[in-house]
Protein backbone atom coordinates (compact mmCIF):
# COMPACT_ATOMS: atom_id res chain seq x y z
CA UNK A 1 0.00 0.00 0.00
CA UNK A 2 1.90 3.33 -0.83
CA UNK A 3 1.65 6.57 0.97
CA UNK A 4 -1.44 7.80 -0.94
CA UNK A 5 -3.83 4.88 -0.22
CA UNK A 6 -2.58 4.56 3.52
CA UNK A 7 -3.43 8.26 4.11
CA UNK A 8 -7.01 7.62 1.88
CA UNK A 9 -7.86 4.68 4.42
CA UNK A 10 -6.73 6.38 7.67
CA UNK A 11 -8.97 9.29 6.27
CA UNK A 12 -12.08 6.82 5.57
CA UNK A 13 -11.52 5.23 8.96
CA UNK A 14 -11.67 8.76 10.49
CA UNK A 15 -14.83 9.60 8.71
CA UNK A 16 -16.18 6.77 10.04
CA UNK A 17 -15.24 7.27 13.69
CA UNK A 18 -16.79 10.31 13.31
CA UNK A 19 -19.95 9.42 11.23
CA UNK A 20 -20.56 6.87 14.47
CA UNK A 21 -19.93 9.51 17.35
CA UNK A 22 -21.99 11.36 15.59
CA UNK A 23 -25.19 8.92 15.71
CA UNK A 24 -24.79 8.29 19.32
CA UNK A 25 -24.69 12.00 19.43
CA UNK A 26 -27.73 12.63 17.85
CA UNK A 27 -29.83 9.26 19.44
CA UNK A 28 -28.53 10.18 22.65
CA UNK A 29 -29.45 14.15 21.99
CA UNK A 30 -32.68 13.08 21.18
CA UNK A 31 -33.27 10.51 23.92
CA UNK A 32 -32.29 13.76 26.20
CA UNK A 33 -35.06 16.42 25.10
CA UNK A 34 -37.48 13.40 25.55
CA UNK A 35 -36.75 12.57 28.67
CA UNK A 36 -36.64 16.36 29.66
CA UNK A 37 -40.09 17.11 28.02
CA UNK A 38 -41.97 14.18 29.42
CA UNK A 39 -40.03 15.03 32.92
CA UNK A 40 -41.58 18.49 32.39
CA UNK A 41 -44.98 17.37 31.05
CA UNK A 42 -45.45 15.02 34.15
CA UNK A 43 -45.00 17.71 36.45
CA UNK A 44 -47.17 19.97 34.56
CA UNK A 45 -49.98 17.72 34.30
CA UNK A 46 -49.14 16.00 37.67
CA UNK A 47 -49.19 13.05 36.83
CA UNK A 48 -46.58 10.39 37.96
CA UNK A 49 -46.85 6.89 35.62
CA UNK A 50 -44.98 3.63 36.91
CA UNK A 51 -41.68 3.22 35.73
CA UNK A 52 -41.97 1.07 32.92
CA UNK A 53 -44.87 3.18 31.46
CA UNK A 54 -42.46 6.11 31.50
CA UNK A 55 -39.81 4.59 30.25
CA UNK A 56 -42.02 3.52 27.44
CA UNK A 57 -43.60 6.91 26.43
CA UNK A 58 -39.71 8.65 26.57
CA UNK A 59 -38.55 5.81 24.08
CA UNK A 60 -41.51 6.49 21.50
CA UNK A 61 -41.13 10.53 22.27
CA UNK A 62 -37.33 10.44 21.17
CA UNK A 63 -38.58 8.44 18.42
CA UNK A 64 -40.59 10.53 17.13
CA UNK A 65 -38.01 13.33 18.14
CA UNK A 66 -35.52 11.18 15.98
CA UNK A 67 -37.96 11.40 12.67
CA UNK A 68 -38.53 14.99 12.97
CA UNK A 69 -35.35 15.93 13.01
CA UNK A 70 -34.01 13.70 10.00
CA UNK A 71 -36.77 15.43 8.27
CA UNK A 72 -35.57 18.73 9.34
CA UNK A 73 -32.30 17.92 8.37
CA UNK A 74 -32.50 16.33 5.05
CA UNK A 75 -35.36 19.30 4.29
CA UNK A 76 -32.63 21.96 4.79
CA UNK A 77 -29.31 20.01 3.52
CA UNK A 78 -31.17 17.80 0.40
CA UNK A 79 -33.89 20.36 -0.35
CA UNK A 80 -31.83 22.68 -2.40
CA UNK A 81 -29.82 20.24 -3.90
CA UNK A 82 -32.56 18.40 -4.97
CA UNK A 83 -34.36 21.71 -6.63
CA UNK A 84 -31.40 22.37 -8.10
CA UNK A 85 -31.46 18.90 -9.82
CA UNK A 86 -35.25 18.78 -10.90
CA UNK A 87 -34.71 22.65 -12.28
CA UNK A 88 -31.17 21.25 -14.45
CA UNK A 89 -33.18 17.91 -15.36
CA UNK A 90 -36.57 19.95 -16.46
CA UNK A 91 -34.37 22.63 -18.38
CA UNK A 92 -32.51 20.13 -20.08
CA UNK A 93 -35.39 18.23 -21.34
CA UNK A 94 -37.44 21.56 -22.51
CA UNK A 95 -34.01 22.30 -24.28
CA UNK A 96 -33.68 18.80 -26.01
CA UNK A 97 -37.49 19.03 -27.19
CA UNK A 98 -36.77 22.68 -28.58
CA UNK A 99 -33.82 20.49 -30.72
CA UNK A 100 -31.02 21.58 -29.05
CA UNK A 101 -28.99 18.09 -28.30
CA UNK A 102 -25.71 19.49 -27.15
CA UNK A 103 -26.83 19.38 -23.70
CA UNK A 104 -25.39 17.28 -21.10
CA UNK A 105 -25.87 17.26 -17.00
CA UNK A 106 -23.23 17.01 -14.27
CA UNK A 107 -23.39 16.86 -11.00
CA UNK A 108 -20.95 16.06 -7.83
CA UNK A 109 -22.09 14.24 -5.29
CA UNK A 110 -25.90 13.64 -6.05
CA UNK A 111 -28.46 11.06 -4.88
CA UNK A 112 -27.39 8.02 -6.73
CA UNK A 113 -31.31 7.49 -7.53
CA UNK A 114 -30.68 11.04 -9.87
CA UNK A 115 -27.72 10.11 -11.49
CA UNK A 116 -29.24 7.09 -13.08
CA UNK A 117 -31.93 9.80 -14.56
CA UNK A 118 -29.02 11.77 -15.50
CA UNK A 119 -26.89 9.60 -17.19
CA UNK A 120 -30.01 8.19 -19.24
CA UNK A 121 -30.50 11.90 -20.02
CA UNK A 122 -27.06 12.18 -21.05
CA UNK A 123 -27.64 9.01 -23.33
CA UNK A 124 -30.38 10.01 -24.99
CA UNK A 125 -28.97 13.60 -26.20
CA UNK A 126 -26.04 11.73 -27.32
CA UNK A 127 -28.06 9.43 -29.30
CA UNK A 128 -30.29 12.35 -30.74
CA UNK A 129 -27.02 14.26 -31.38
CA UNK A 130 -25.79 11.37 -33.63
CA UNK A 131 -28.97 10.82 -34.98
CA UNK A 132 -29.28 14.73 -36.39
CA UNK A 133 -25.87 14.71 -37.52
CA UNK A 134 -26.29 11.46 -39.91
CA UNK A 135 -30.22 13.62 -40.72
CA UNK A 136 -28.28 16.41 -41.95
CA UNK A 137 -25.14 14.45 -43.95
CA UNK A 138 -28.19 13.18 -45.37
CA UNK A 139 -29.91 16.01 -46.88
CA UNK A 140 -26.11 17.85 -47.82
CA UNK A 141 -25.31 14.16 -49.55
CA UNK A 142 -29.01 14.73 -51.30
CA UNK A 143 -29.58 18.12 -52.15
CA UNK A 144 -25.02 17.94 -53.83
CA UNK A 145 -26.74 14.42 -55.93
CA UNK A 146 -29.97 16.78 -57.12
CA UNK A 147 -27.62 19.94 -57.34
CA UNK A 148 -25.38 18.86 -59.52
CA UNK A 149 -27.68 17.21 -62.23
CA UNK A 150 -29.68 20.04 -61.96
CA UNK A 151 -26.79 22.65 -62.98
CA UNK A 152 -25.69 20.62 -65.81
CA UNK A 153 -29.54 20.37 -67.18
CA UNK A 154 -29.93 24.31 -66.84
CA UNK A 155 -26.92 24.69 -68.13
CA UNK A 156 -27.41 22.76 -71.62
CA UNK A 157 -31.16 23.63 -71.58
CA UNK A 158 -29.70 27.20 -71.82
CA UNK A 159 -27.11 27.00 -74.51
CA UNK A 160 -29.80 24.82 -76.80
CA UNK A 161 -31.68 28.08 -76.99
CA UNK A 162 -29.10 29.66 -79.12
CA UNK A 163 -30.32 29.19 -82.71
CA UNK A 164 -27.14 28.85 -84.54
CA UNK A 165 -25.86 25.28 -83.07
CA UNK A 166 -25.64 22.91 -85.67
CA UNK A 167 -27.48 19.84 -85.08
CA UNK A 168 -24.79 17.40 -84.23
CA UNK A 169 -24.38 19.53 -80.98
CA UNK A 170 -28.08 20.21 -80.54
CA UNK A 171 -28.41 16.28 -80.17
CA UNK A 172 -25.04 15.98 -77.98
CA UNK A 173 -26.55 18.62 -75.72
CA UNK A 174 -30.09 16.73 -75.05
CA UNK A 175 -28.45 13.68 -74.57
CA UNK A 176 -26.79 15.39 -71.31
CA UNK A 177 -29.93 16.48 -70.66
CA UNK A 178 -31.89 13.04 -70.95
CA UNK A 179 -28.87 11.63 -68.87
CA UNK A 180 -28.72 13.89 -66.29
CA UNK A 181 -32.74 13.18 -66.01
CA UNK A 182 -32.45 9.65 -65.86
CA UNK A 183 -29.90 10.16 -63.28
CA UNK A 184 -32.52 12.05 -60.94
CA UNK A 185 -35.15 9.92 -61.67
CA UNK A 186 -33.19 6.92 -60.52
CA UNK A 187 -31.84 8.96 -57.52
CA UNK A 188 -35.98 9.73 -56.58
CA UNK A 189 -36.35 5.95 -56.89
CA UNK A 190 -33.52 4.49 -55.06
CA UNK A 191 -34.20 7.49 -52.21
CA UNK A 192 -37.96 6.67 -52.10
CA UNK A 193 -37.59 3.01 -51.71
CA UNK A 194 -34.85 3.08 -49.18
CA UNK A 195 -36.88 5.57 -47.26
CA UNK A 196 -40.13 2.73 -47.43
CA UNK A 197 -37.96 0.03 -46.69
CA UNK A 198 -36.02 2.18 -43.45
CA UNK A 199 -40.00 2.68 -42.66
CA UNK A 200 -40.62 -1.25 -42.38
CA UNK A 201 -43.96 -0.10 -44.25
CA UNK A 202 -42.57 -1.82 -47.35
CA UNK A 203 -44.62 -5.00 -48.94
CA UNK A 204 -42.26 -7.72 -48.09
CA UNK A 205 -44.02 -11.15 -49.46
CA UNK A 206 -41.96 -13.88 -49.22
CA UNK A 207 -42.43 -16.78 -51.12
CA UNK A 208 -40.47 -19.90 -51.97
CA UNK A 209 -39.12 -19.90 -55.53
CA UNK A 210 -35.80 -20.98 -57.23
CA UNK A 211 -33.30 -18.74 -56.84
CA UNK A 212 -30.75 -20.08 -59.45
CA UNK A 213 -33.88 -19.52 -62.67
CA UNK A 214 -34.29 -15.88 -61.25
CA UNK A 215 -30.32 -15.02 -62.03
CA UNK A 216 -30.23 -17.27 -65.04
CA UNK A 217 -33.44 -14.19 -66.49
CA UNK A 218 -31.45 -11.51 -64.68
CA UNK A 219 -27.93 -12.42 -66.33
CA UNK A 220 -29.79 -12.23 -69.45
CA UNK A 221 -31.73 -9.05 -69.24
CA UNK A 222 -28.43 -7.27 -68.63
CA UNK A 223 -26.42 -8.96 -71.66
CA UNK A 224 -26.41 -5.99 -73.81
CA UNK A 225 -24.71 -4.32 -70.93
CA UNK A 226 -22.12 -6.63 -70.93
CA UNK A 227 -21.50 -7.63 -74.23
CA UNK A 228 -21.76 -3.83 -74.97
CA UNK A 229 -18.19 -3.77 -73.22
CA UNK A 230 -17.14 -6.77 -74.65
CA UNK A 231 -17.14 -8.58 -71.43
CA UNK A 232 -16.88 -12.22 -71.34
CA UNK A 233 -19.81 -13.67 -68.71
CA UNK A 234 -19.59 -16.66 -67.04
CA UNK A 235 -22.63 -18.07 -64.82
CA UNK A 236 -22.35 -21.43 -63.18
CA UNK A 237 -25.65 -21.93 -61.10
CA UNK A 238 -26.84 -24.60 -58.73
CA UNK A 239 -30.65 -25.52 -58.28
CA UNK A 240 -31.28 -23.06 -55.34
CA UNK A 241 -34.68 -22.82 -53.61
CA UNK A 242 -35.04 -19.57 -51.10
CA UNK A 243 -38.32 -18.20 -49.58
CA UNK A 244 -37.62 -14.59 -50.09
CA UNK A 245 -39.23 -11.62 -51.52
CA UNK A 246 -38.74 -11.54 -55.27
CA UNK A 247 -38.87 -8.52 -56.15
CA UNK A 248 -36.62 -6.92 -53.63
CA UNK A 249 -34.32 -9.40 -54.14
CA UNK A 250 -33.89 -8.77 -57.83
CA UNK A 251 -32.93 -5.34 -56.89
CA UNK A 252 -29.64 -6.85 -55.51
CA UNK A 253 -28.54 -8.65 -57.82
CA UNK A 254 -29.49 -6.17 -60.62
CA UNK A 255 -27.23 -4.01 -58.18
CA UNK A 256 -24.12 -6.14 -57.93
CA UNK A 257 -24.50 -7.03 -61.49
CA UNK A 258 -24.67 -3.72 -62.97
CA UNK A 259 -21.46 -2.70 -60.43
CA UNK A 260 -19.68 -5.47 -61.78
CA UNK A 261 -20.11 -4.35 -65.34
CA UNK A 262 -19.89 -0.59 -64.94
CA UNK A 263 -16.55 -0.84 -62.57
CA UNK A 264 -15.28 -3.45 -65.05
CA UNK A 265 -12.98 -2.14 -68.06
CA UNK A 266 -14.13 -3.16 -71.70
CA UNK A 267 -12.92 -7.23 -72.60
CA UNK A 268 -12.96 -7.43 -68.55
CA UNK A 269 -14.21 -11.22 -67.04
CA UNK A 270 -16.96 -11.62 -64.35
CA UNK A 271 -17.92 -14.86 -63.28
CA UNK A 272 -21.32 -15.64 -61.32
CA UNK A 273 -21.63 -18.49 -58.67
CA UNK A 274 -24.50 -19.91 -56.62
CA UNK A 275 -23.61 -22.83 -54.27
CA UNK A 276 -26.41 -24.65 -52.05
CA UNK A 277 -23.47 -24.77 -48.93
CA UNK A 278 -24.64 -25.69 -45.30
CA UNK A 279 -28.31 -24.22 -45.57
CA UNK A 280 -26.87 -21.54 -47.18
CA UNK A 281 -27.40 -20.16 -50.61
CA UNK A 282 -24.57 -18.36 -51.50
CA UNK A 283 -24.09 -16.15 -54.82
CA UNK A 284 -20.44 -15.31 -55.62
CA UNK A 285 -20.07 -12.00 -58.49
CA UNK A 286 -16.17 -12.14 -59.18
CA UNK A 287 -15.00 -9.02 -61.77
CA UNK A 288 -11.53 -8.32 -62.72
CA UNK A 289 -12.65 -4.36 -62.67
CA UNK A 290 -10.85 -1.37 -60.99
CA UNK A 291 -11.04 -2.97 -57.23
CA UNK A 292 -11.68 -1.08 -54.26
CA UNK A 293 -9.34 -0.02 -51.53
CA UNK A 294 -8.80 -1.93 -47.92
CA UNK A 295 -9.94 0.89 -46.29
CA UNK A 296 -12.99 1.98 -48.05
CA UNK A 297 -14.24 -1.53 -48.47
CA UNK A 298 -16.55 -1.20 -45.66
CA UNK A 299 -18.01 1.93 -46.18
CA UNK A 300 -19.36 1.44 -49.73
CA UNK A 301 -22.02 0.32 -48.35
CA UNK A 302 -22.81 3.49 -46.98
CA UNK A 303 -25.39 5.77 -48.38
CA UNK A 304 -23.70 7.94 -50.71
CA UNK A 305 -20.48 6.82 -50.72
CA UNK A 306 -18.48 6.29 -54.21
CA UNK A 307 -14.99 5.19 -53.87
CA UNK A 308 -14.05 7.08 -56.65
CA UNK A 309 -16.38 10.75 -57.17
CA UNK A 310 -14.91 11.58 -59.99
CA UNK A 311 -15.27 8.47 -62.02
CA UNK A 312 -19.06 7.87 -60.17
CA UNK A 313 -19.76 11.10 -62.36
CA UNK A 314 -18.59 10.02 -65.35
CA UNK A 315 -19.80 6.19 -65.43
CA UNK A 316 -22.86 7.57 -63.11
CA UNK A 317 -24.50 6.62 -60.18
CA UNK A 318 -25.24 8.49 -56.73
CA UNK A 319 -24.16 5.64 -54.19
CA UNK A 320 -26.85 4.15 -53.20
CA UNK A 321 -27.00 0.81 -54.80
CA UNK A 322 -25.23 -1.57 -52.23
CA UNK A 323 -27.16 0.05 -48.83
CA UNK A 324 -29.85 -0.95 -50.89
CA UNK A 325 -28.21 -4.24 -51.43
CA UNK A 326 -27.40 -4.44 -47.63
CA UNK A 327 -30.97 -3.28 -46.12
CA UNK A 328 -32.44 -5.91 -48.75
CA UNK A 329 -30.33 -9.16 -47.78
CA UNK A 330 -30.12 -8.16 -44.02
CA UNK A 331 -34.20 -7.89 -44.34
CA UNK A 332 -33.71 -11.43 -45.54
CA UNK A 333 -31.72 -12.33 -42.69
CA UNK A 334 -28.61 -12.56 -45.04
CA UNK A 335 -24.92 -11.57 -45.08
CA UNK A 336 -23.12 -9.22 -47.56
CA UNK A 337 -19.35 -9.19 -48.05
CA UNK A 338 -16.63 -8.16 -50.12
CA UNK A 339 -13.46 -8.64 -51.28
CA UNK A 340 -10.97 -6.92 -53.56
CA UNK A 341 -7.88 -5.94 -54.57
CA UNK A 342 -7.59 -2.10 -56.13
CA UNK A 343 -6.26 -3.16 -60.34
CA UNK A 344 -7.26 -7.03 -59.51
CA UNK A 345 -10.83 -6.95 -59.19
CA UNK A 346 -13.40 -7.56 -57.00
CA UNK A 347 -15.50 -10.53 -55.42
CA UNK A 348 -19.55 -9.77 -53.90
CA UNK A 349 -20.67 -12.23 -51.42
CA UNK A 350 -24.10 -12.85 -51.08
CA UNK A 351 -25.43 -15.46 -48.61
CA UNK A 352 -29.14 -16.15 -47.79
CA UNK A 353 -30.43 -19.25 -46.05
CA UNK A 354 -32.36 -21.58 -48.24
CA UNK A 355 -35.96 -22.26 -48.36
CA UNK A 356 -36.85 -25.64 -46.35
CA UNK A 357 -37.66 -28.31 -48.27
CA UNK A 358 -41.56 -29.08 -49.51
CA UNK A 359 -43.39 -31.42 -47.70
N1 LIG B 1 -17.70 -4.24 -58.52
C1 LIG B 1 -17.14 -3.13 -58.08
N2 LIG B 1 -15.85 -2.82 -58.41
C2 LIG B 1 -15.27 -1.70 -57.96
N3 LIG B 1 -15.86 -0.78 -57.18
C3 LIG B 1 -17.13 -1.03 -56.82
C4 LIG B 1 -17.84 -2.19 -57.24
N4 LIG B 1 -19.08 -2.15 -56.72
C5 LIG B 1 -19.14 -1.01 -56.00
N5 LIG B 1 -18.00 -0.34 -56.06
C6 LIG B 1 -17.67 0.93 -55.37
O1 LIG B 1 -18.63 1.14 -54.35
C7 LIG B 1 -19.30 2.39 -54.54
C8 LIG B 1 -20.72 2.27 -54.07
O2 LIG B 1 -21.46 1.41 -54.91
P1 LIG B 1 -23.01 1.65 -55.10
O3 LIG B 1 -23.54 0.56 -55.96
O4 LIG B 1 -23.58 1.84 -53.75
O5 LIG B 1 -23.07 3.07 -55.81
P2 LIG B 1 -22.94 3.47 -57.35
O6 LIG B 1 -22.86 2.23 -58.19
O7 LIG B 1 -21.82 4.45 -57.44
O8 LIG B 1 -24.32 4.24 -57.58
P3 LIG B 1 -25.78 3.61 -57.77
O9 LIG B 1 -25.67 2.15 -57.45
O10 LIG B 1 -26.60 4.36 -56.79
O11 LIG B 1 -26.15 3.86 -59.17
C9 LIG B 1 -19.16 2.68 -56.02
O12 LIG B 1 -19.25 4.07 -56.28
C10 LIG B 1 -17.76 2.14 -56.32
O13 LIG B 1 -16.81 3.08 -55.93
MG1 LIG C 1 -24.33 0.69 -57.96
Amino acid sequence: MNIKNKLKFVWKVIVKIAQICFGIAFISGCWTVAYFFSYWLYNRIDWHPHHYVGQLINMLAALFIMGLMIQLIGWLFFHKKQKEVSNSLKDALRRISQGDFKVRLSFVRTDPRYQEILDEVNLMADGLEKLEALRQEFISDVSHEIQTPLTSISGFARALQNESLDVDTRNKYLRIIEGESTRLSKLSENLLRLASLDSEKHPFEPKRYRLDRQLGTLVLSCEPQWVGKSIELNADLDDVYVEADEDLLSQVWINLISNSIKFTPEGGQIDITLRHKDGLAEFRIQDTGIGIAEEQQQQIFERFFKADKARSRKIGGSGLGLSLVKKIVEMHHGTVAVESEIGKGSVFIVTLPVALPQL
